[in-house]
């Protein structure tokens, strides 16, 4: 796919890894709608085409993408990341993990589906940690794997007309309000022993986006940390 001239939405596209795909889009030539929840400011100097959205709120994903359409692209990247064991989880946080992390990328994906005559492509963001079972924030990784096999599965129903992939990020930026050297922590031994940055994330995502022949693939661009499995 020649991404000129595509109208593209990222989800939580005004800051941290979302502002870098929408600047690289931006940079391949595609016309970018930034939703954002609360960083509005940072949205308007992106794009001329802002739109505010609380995804929590499913009835807002459909009137999101009527919003910001027709598009040809959707990249599912808004998250929140809670740290929670199973027992320390109440149902509230676990609701919202799944609200944002999984049930949000699904409604936006039907609503994409439904208005992509034309076809079009989506890329989900993931985590590496979908190939662990890193108790520390069960919930989060229990949405995110269901947003892996939805990534799958969605791949398969919306052939031929609608490519469905995903890009598992290791860790890149500390979660807001925690510092750059918790991340290093994180990381841990990473066999390329680099954390990946904002634009190896967003490369992955125009690749997978500019890829005619792959779809329900997942990328990972972690410095092989998903190799280590729970080796965090
Ligand atoms: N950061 C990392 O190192 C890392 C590691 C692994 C995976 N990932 C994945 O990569 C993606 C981007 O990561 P990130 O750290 O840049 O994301 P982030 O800062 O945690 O969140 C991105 C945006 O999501 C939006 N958002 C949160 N709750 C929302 C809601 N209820 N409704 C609408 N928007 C909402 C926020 O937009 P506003 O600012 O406008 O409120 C926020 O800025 C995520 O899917 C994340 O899970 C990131």
């Amino acid at each position: 796919m020649d991404l000129t001239g595509k109208r593209v939405l990222v989800t939580g596209g005004a800051v941290r890894i979302g502002k870098a795909i929408v600047q690289a889009l931006q940079v391949a030539g595609a016309e970018v709608v930034v939703h954002y929840r609360r960083s509005k400011a940072e949205a308007e100097v992106l794009s001329p085409f802002a739109v505010q959205a609380d995804l929590q709120c499913l009835e807002e994903c459909a009137g999101l993408v009527k919003q910001a359409g027709p598009l040809d692209i959707l990249v599912n990247n808004a998250s929140i990341f809670t740290k929670d064991t199973l027992p320390e989880g109440t149902p509230e946080r676990v609701r919202r993990e799944f609200g944002i992390n999984l049930f949000a990328p699904m409604e936006l994906t039907r609503a994409f589906a439904a208005q992509a005559g034309r076809g079009g492509a989506v890329v989900n963001l993931l985590d590496r940690r979908i190939r662990s079972n890193d108790i520390t924030c069960a919930p989060y990784l229990l949405a995110k794997k269901a947003l892996a096999d939805l990534t799958r599965l969605a791949a398969l129903e919306y052939a031929p007309g609608i490519r469905v992939n995903a890009v598992a990020p290791g860790p890149v930026l500390p979660p807001p309000g925690s510092s750059a050297e918790s991340a290093r922590e994180l990381a841990g031994n990473l066999p390329l022993a680099k954390l990946p940055t904002s634009g190896n994330i967003a490369e992955a995502a125009l690749f997978l986006l500019r890829a005619d022949s792959i779809t329900g693939q997942i990328v990972y661009v972690d410095g092989g940390q998903h190799l280590l499995g729970n080796g965090v």
